[in-house]
């Protein structure tokens, strides 16, 4: 199969759908890669690299969908990109197609068969090309927190492990999943005092087994989150209800009670947020103050560290990208009913129901 990498438009994106060891085993297994040509530059992958790795390099995006079967990428296309969809094309890529009528229209319009990163499954029902992403985030959420928290950048002046003789700052994860656990690790090894707030028992039982005596555990009620807010320095919201707008399980009034320069880092904020003072920030602009409480939204966050995050996604897609690219997308998702799950667009059609009923569109199931 042709499949083609064009270079990542929106803005601030620099992550490639294909890293250059990516691009070496479809190449293995028989495949043809067109590359645009700077694709991977945002991230140190120079054309040579491409090269190296047995792709050919093309001069614009034009000429990549243009000489295609297939296009890998990571951001939803936009519309100069939906404009070079074919009927013959397979789309692999992120698409959050719930909140955006205009590009899901734009794709059916395209005739291509788009299959969706973010609703890709695994056996256990998680959701295996959204997982490396939430645990860049997780991680990065005790990174910036303890940034925060320093004097220059408005922060409380603590060190998140403190010294010998003095008190380690005390971190509160709201959530326990998947960026919660990261951020747990990080916290830990920072030696933070963390404690991980969840609603789910189970989970709950399985955190304190493995992390052992290294955290604390609590039942997420109303009255346990608004005294861990108030003790805390560093609260890190990493809620998810599948499907849902986050929870706002910190009020203002909560807010309130903080220390000055304490530190909040809403991970949730691309579900709306789980702080009801949050609102979405960007890289460029991350942090706002609410009574002297520092927070840092932003909706991007693996989009600060292209390099590693590009890494993790490759490492989660490309066994389903070798799929499609060795079977062809159709055989692919019969093989793979998992696969079959990110089909969100199928000839003209939404096929994916949780889409159709929120955008208000038809719903074909794929017949295969
Ligand atoms: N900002 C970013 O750049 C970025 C990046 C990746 C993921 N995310 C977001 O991070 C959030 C967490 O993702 P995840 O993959 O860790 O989810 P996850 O499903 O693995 O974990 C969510 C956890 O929240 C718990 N939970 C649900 N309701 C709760 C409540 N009321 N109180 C306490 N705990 C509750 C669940 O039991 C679960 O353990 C999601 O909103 C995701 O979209 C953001």
């Amino acid at each position: 199969m042709r499949v083609g990498v064009p270079k990542e438009i929106k803005n601030h994106e620099y992550r490639v759908g294909l890293t250059p060891p990516s691009v070496s085993d479809l190449v293995a297994a028989g495949h043809d890669v067109l590359v645009q040509t700077g694709a991977g530059l945002g991230i140190d992958f120079e054309d040579a690299d491409y090269i190296a790795a047995g792709a050919t390099i093309l001069p614009d995006a034009a000429a990549v969908f243009a000489q295609s079967d297939m296009i890998v990428k990571v951001k939803e296309p936009q519309p100069s990109e939906i404009a070079l969809l074919e009927p013959r094309h397979v789309l692999f890529t992120y698409l959050h197609l719930a909140a955006d009528k205009p590009q899901a229209e734009g794709l059916m319009a395209s005739g291509a068969t788009c299959i969706a990163y973010e609703t890709v499954t695994a056996n256990d029902r998680s959701l295996p090309l959204l997982k490396p992403m939430s645990e860049v985030a997780g991680r990065m959420s005790v990174q910036v927190g303890a940034h925060y928290l320093e004097k220059e950048q408005g922060g409380r002046g603590i060190l998140l492990g403190g010294v010998p003789g003095v008190a380690p700052a005390k971190v509160a994860i709201l959530g326990g999943g998947v960026s919660g656990v990261n951020a747990a690790q990080m916290a830990v090894g920072m030696r933070a005092d963390v404690t991980i707030y969840d609603i789910s028992n189970a989970r709950l039982a399985e955190l304190d087994m493995f992390f052992s005596s290294q955290i604390k555990t609590a039942y997420a009620s109303k009255a346990a989150i608004a005294a861990a807010v108030k003790s805390a320095h560093l609260v890190i919201g990493a809620v998810l209800v599948p499907g849902a707008a986050a929870p706002k399980l910190v009020t203002r009034e909560m807010v309130k009670t903080m220390k000055r320069g304490s530190v909040l880092v809403d991970i949730a904020i691309d579900q709306g947020g789980c702080f009801e003072t949050s609102h979405a920030t960007t890289h460029q602009d991350p942090v706002f103050e609410v009574d002297g409480v520092i927070h840092y939204c932003v909706a991007n966050m693996p989009g600060a560290v292209a390099r590693t995050s590009a890494f993790a996604l490759n490492n989660a897609t490309l066994p389903f990208a070798l799929k499609l690219a060795n079977l062809g997308a159709e055989a692919a998702m019969k093989a793979d009913p998992h696969l079959a799950n990110g089909l969100n667009v199928y000839k003209g059609k939404i096929a994916y129901k949780a889409v159709a009923d929120d955008l208000d569109l038809p719903f074909e199931a794929w017949a295969g």
